[in-house]
């Protein structure tokens, strides 16, 4: 099926929202908040910000170059390059299909949030329990989970330019304003609690730039470069696909490191914004105790946050779980249209068919991950020492496990076997400089390969450097 059948970005600005509203997701919203609190603050946001130029920017890069120059999505990229490499287009193709039987479960989540505090249930929402009762429920998790799902199929039924671009330009700016608002706000609270101690937004705004050395070995730092190793990749959405089925639609002549570097700053700047938000909230209501990570920062520390607030952490939780949502909405969009346009390919079928058909099969996997939290609840020791339900479970074995894996196998494949230059040879092919090319060249192959195999042994539990 030739490109044009299968549908473009009509310009660069459109790619990169579109991209930047995959890479914008919850993991911005409830991981880099808790990770910046937790590993010493102005010290993490450092580490991240070297990280995401170097080694956010060379995977990027690939994923993206590979996308345009074979204009196929993974699971047919890796072997119209080299037919022997295709199982690792196989590979890629597995991740979006796990993550999209719990990501619109997620969705669902913050879609009933959004209605809570709509309808001015903030309250009961910030009572301990209401989160777990929630989701554990039959019925109603399944109720929002289709709810999401429906919009984000709709969106891609409607195809990339009607659809998904569409769609990216007119919520990522939105994003934006509410989380410039909300972070603007976090700043100016106060609060004294009952031990008659005040705190203020500005102080909390000091633990999250201020770098904290206290007890800085060798250990903690090099625990802070892992953390922000594995938030950066599963952040910028690379290695699964998604960036090469987008790279497939960019036109020729859009200058992808201009891009790229516009991507890296969307997705950087949001995260940046969110910790602006979320820490001093926090901090000012509950002390840097009250971070938590994942979706019980969200979904259990803020409604306490919001209802200590008073009448105006309504409005502000509506405004911060519309913006959550959009974020989801986006994200969720990527995966299924990677899966979409992988499978168009694989049967040559037409978009509204393939959507429809993986809509239904989306519907059913998520069914069975909302019971994961009831009938089919059981608690797993994984290899990495946490305990899993079915939902972290596939979490688990998409981004910690294959994740890594692939990333690994991808610098292995485009280091020694394609070749750097293959890459960089795209991204001059439309006449523009690459200015980090030299450094592309020596990530991908000496660097990110090292790194990315010490991230995969450690998330597989092969060893514990850190305990
Ligand atoms: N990049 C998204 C985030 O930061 C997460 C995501 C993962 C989105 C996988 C799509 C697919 O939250």
């Amino acid at each position: 099926m030739d490109a044009k059948k299968k549908g473009n970005f009509t310009g660069s600005i459109g790619f990169v929202l579109a991209a930047a509203g995959s890479a914008v997701g919850v993991g911005n919203i409830w991981r880099f908040p808790y990770l910046a609190a937790q590993d010493g603050g102005g010290l993490f946001l450092v580490i991240y910000l070297v990280l995401v130029l170097t080694f956010g920017f060379t995977l990027l890069a690939t994923d993206i170059a590979m996308g345009r120059r074979t204009k196929k999505s993974a699971f047919h990229a890796f072997a119209s390059i080299r037919p022997k490499w295709g199982f690792l287009g196989k590979l890629t193709f597995l991740v979006p299909a796990i993550i999209m039987t719990y990501y619109s479960v997620i969705g669902g989540w913050i879609t009933k949030y959004v209605l809570v505090y709509v309808t001015g249930e903030g309250k009961a929402a910030a009572q301990d329990g209401y989160f777990t009762s929630f989701i554990t429920s039959k019925v109603s998790p399944i109720v929002f989970m289709l709810l999401f799902l429906a919009v984000t199929s709709f969106v891609v039924y409607c195809g990339v330019e009607d659809g998904v671009e569409k769609f990216s330009k007119l919520v990522m700016p939105g994003l934006i304003v509410l989380i410039v608002g909300i972070a603007v706000f976090s700043l100016t609270l106060h609060h004294t609690d009952e031990s008659g101690v005040t705190r203020t937004g500005l102080q909390g705004l000091g633990v999250y730039l201020i770098p904290d050395l206290t007890g800085l070995t060798f250990s903690r730092f090099s625990k802070i470069l892992l953390d922000a190793m594995s938030q950066l990749f599963f952040s910028l959405s690379v290695s699964m696909g998604i960036m090469i089925t987008y790279g497939s639609y960019v036109k020729k002549d859009v200058n992808l490191s201009r891009s790229i570097g516009q991507i890296e700053l969307f997705d950087t700047g949001v995260a940046f914004l969110a910790g602006m938000m979320v820490i001093p909230a926090v901090y000012v209501f509950a002390g840097t105790e009250g971070m938590a990570s994942g979706p019980s920062l969200i979904f259990v520390s803020l409604p306490k946050v919001f209802d200590a607030m008073g009448s105006v952490g309504t409005v502000i939780g509506i405004v911060f779980f519309v913006m959550v949502a959009f974020a989801a909405l986006t994200s969720c969009v990527s995966v299924m249209e990677t899966l979409v346009a992988n499978c168009m390919e694989l049967f040559s079928a037409s978009r509204k068919k393939v959507s429809l058909v993986i809509g239904a099969i989306s519907a059913v996997a998520a069914v069975i991950i909302c019971m994961g939290y009831n009938v089919l609840y059981f608690e797993l020791p994984l290899p990495n020492g946490q305990t899993a339900q079915l939902l972290d479970l596939m979490d688990y074995i998409s981004n910690s496990f294959l994740l890594p894996f692939i990333c690994l196998l991808t610098c292995i494949f485009v280091g020694w076997v394609i070749k750097p230059q293959w890459i960089i040879d795209e991204m001059e092919s439309s006449g523009h400089k690459f200015g980090r090319k030299k450094l592309y060249a020596f990530m991908i192959r000496y660097v990110a390969p090292v790194i990315m195999a010490i991230v995969f042994l450690q998330s597989a539990g092969f060893f514990q450097i850190f305990s």
